[in-house]
């Protein structure tokens, strides 16, 4: 039986990604490419919707490569490629902008906070489309779900509209797809402020963990994360978020569930879960981190890589992309 096509991207982020990209989306990543037809994507278009500096950029990209495969992605059982290598992503992206709606773009939620946030001089007409390029690095490969996390499900519904608007208009061409809202993905909190989701912009230095800090550094903060004044140590995310928080971060990366972490640390005090959490973690992170400097090590070894998977992604959207030429009147 033939597997179910899924596409998914993330975005080069310089230094490293944080805890909450790895149990929010990669770790499901890996586990896909055992049951799906799995196209994976470094999205260094999309990076550049706001100011970068090319040389970070670039060594961002590699970076988040090595940390994709260090994870455990498998170039013979995924498809693994940089966005920018396929060309077809933007040429696609343009016939798509050319059946969005102004309005329809102007109504992303993400767009309007990010462009508020911005000022809108500061704003590019890039990240006004943004959602348009990923409408189109979905439908070139004709995936049938989109893993992504809830934020993402207005971005998925701009995606179905313009594949079957698409195909009304110039006849079937796309596959509509379906979001696919992770279901075990853990939703991780800034440690120092757990009412907030743990971000590349949005966190303060000792409330994110980057995978590629020292694993010391990185447990010194798990251990000085903020909790409460109780003592019990309860899995209860309104009444105890910070606590919460701590044992979703613990059951994600044991496979432990969050009512049997909870069991084994009845009765005991925060610093035990803490230091616990921390000795978890430096154990999980540090083949992770090896493993990723092996392919950072060996950078022929990964342009091979890369240019492999962006060879399979184009066998997939360059066909794509002749069929809409065709369709649109060129
Ligand atoms: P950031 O929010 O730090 O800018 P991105 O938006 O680039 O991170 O997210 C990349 C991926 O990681 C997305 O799939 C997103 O859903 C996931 N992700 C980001 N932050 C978290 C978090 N705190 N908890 C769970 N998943 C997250
Ligand atoms: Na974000």
């Amino acid at each position: 039986t033939e597997r179910l096509r899924v596409l998914s991207g993330i975005q080069p982020t310089a230094g490293s990604f944080h805890l909450g990209n790895y149990l929010g989306a990669v770790r499901q990543w890996v586990a896909l490419q055992e049951t799906h037809d799995a196209f994976y994507s470094v999205v260094d278009l999309h990076a550049i919707t706001v100011p970068q500096d090319p040389a970070a950029l670039r060594e961002a990209t590699r970076l988040a490569a090595a940390q994709l495969l260090g994870a455990g992605l498998d170039p013979e059982r995924c498809t693994l490629f940089v966005q920018s290598q396929v060309p077809e992503h933007a040429q696609l992206a343009w016939v798509l902008n050319c059946v969005t709606g102004f309005g329809e773009a102007a109504r992303m939620t993400q767009f309007k906070d990010k462009s508020a946030r911005q000022g809108a001089e500061s704003t590019t007409v890039g990240l006004f489309t943004y959602p348009v390029l990923q409408a189109a690095d979905i439908l070139l490969y004709h995936a049938r779900e989109v893993p992504v996390g809830e934020d993402q499900r207005q971005h998925i519904e701009l995606t179905r509209d313009l594949a079957v608007r698409f195909n009304g208009r110039f006849g079937e061409t796309f596959t509509v797809p379906g979001a696919y809202i992770l279901k075990d993905a853990a939703k991780i909190y800034d440690l120092q402020d757990p009412a907030v989701k743990m971000s590349k912009s949005a966190s303060s230095a000792k409330g994110i963990v980057w995978l590629m800090d020292e694993p010391k550094t990185s447990a010194k903060k798990l251990r000085s994360a903020v909790t409460d004044t109780d003592t019990v140590i309860r899995y209860d995310p309104e009444a105890k978020p910070g606590v919460s928080n701590l044992l979703s971060i613990y059951s994600a990366l044991t496979g432990i569930g969050v009512a049997e972490v909870e069991e084994k640390f009845a009765g005991r005090l925060y610093g035990a879960l803490k230091t616990e959490l921390a000795e978890v973690f430096a154990e999980w992170v540090t083949p992770f981190r090896d493993r990723t400097r092996q392919f950072l090590d060996d950078p022929a070894e990964l342009d091979r890589l890369l240019a492999r998977g962006a060879e399979k992604a184009r066998a997939v959207a360059a066909p794509t992309l002749a069929k809409v030429m065709d369709r649109v009147g060129f």
